[in-house]
């Protein structure tokens, strides 16, 4: 482990009053966004029998930023964070993780590397505990692995469930346990998939809380989600994605005016 316990900004997080209030200060400029990216996705295809998923799509990950992927549902945003983690095999491009071709290895060899991943379904095993959710992805010493879940949970506010059954803790919990379990592997690159989708404002709190100190420890987040004004908030950079392809990418300034964007969400 490296960097230890990211800074978290407020440790109590109270309800929202009412929204819109400030959030977290996620991505905003980032840090040392100007360095080689850390993740290059060059001409990258994928085909599911007639339908072609995603088609010659290039994204450029900046170290140390939050870089967004939007996009209709179907546009290919899970295909492609798919592609990138192993767990499906592009038919055509490349895929370089600091500087290491990853477009042929498996899902594991992949994580190993420092890049992990949150699904859109929460993939948590229902009958582990909290706790035991957190000790089972570790690798090496199972005594720190359980010191460091019990920090993880600390952290989040969940100490209190740790011992429950998974399937037994809230939606919001869950994505909050899936978040911080993300960091027993200490990725460098982790890819979240819609992690605020039917999260609570108090939870989505959290979350962007933890991405805080992600980013102040170093790390680098690539995210989609349909909830554009969080995505607007935290990207330094958006790619959007329509039918496979990518109409348009920039700034969230940019990306908002850029009319493409307007049609592929209303235009048919
Ligand atoms: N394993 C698969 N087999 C066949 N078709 C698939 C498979 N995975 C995805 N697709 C199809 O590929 C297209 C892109 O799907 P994908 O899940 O990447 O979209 P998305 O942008 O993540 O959508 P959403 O916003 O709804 O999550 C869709 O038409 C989907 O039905
Ligand atoms: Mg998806």
């Amino acid at each position: 482990m490296s960097g230890g316990t990211p800074v978290v900004p407020r440790e109590s997080t109270p309800e929202r009053p009412s929204p819109p209030t400030p959030l977290p200060t996620v991505g905003a400029g980032g840090h040392g966004g100007d360095g080689a990216p850390i993740l290059e996705v060059r001409g990258v295809s994928k085909r599911f029998g007639g339908l072609q998923a995603l088609n010659d799509v290039d994204l450029t990950v900046r170290p140390g930023q939050v870089t967004g992927v939007i996009g209709p549902n179907g546009s290919g945003k899970s295909t492609l964070f798919n592609v990138i983690t192993g767990v499906a095999r592009a038919d055509r491009g490349s895929i370089r993780f600091r500087g290491t071709e990853i477009a042929r290895l498996s899902p594991d060899r992949i994580n190993r590397l420092g890049l992990g991943r949150t699904f859109q379904l929460t993939r948590l095993f229902g009958q582990l505990s909290a706790f035991e959710n957190l000790v089972v992805v570790a690798r090496g010493n199972r005594a720190s692995a359980g010191t460091r879940a019990d920090e993880l949970l600390d952290l989040v506010g969940l100490r209190h469930v740790r011992d429950e059954y998974a399937a037994n803790l809230s939606y919001g919990q869950q994505k909050l346990v899936e978040f911080v379990r993300l960091m027993m592997s200490d990725p460098s690159l982790v890819l979240l998939d819609e992690p605020f989708a039917g999260v609570n404002p108090t939870m989505e709190r959290r979350l962007l809380e933890q991405m805080d100190g992600w980013l102040a420890a170093g790390k680098t987040v690539l995210v989609t989600d349909h909830e554009m004004k969080i995505m607007m908030e935290i990207c330094s950079e958006i790619v959007v994605l329509d039918h496979g392809e990518t109409i348009a990418r920039g700034t969230p300034e940019e990306v908002r005016a850029d009319p493409r964007v307007m049609e592929a969400y209303f235009g048919r």
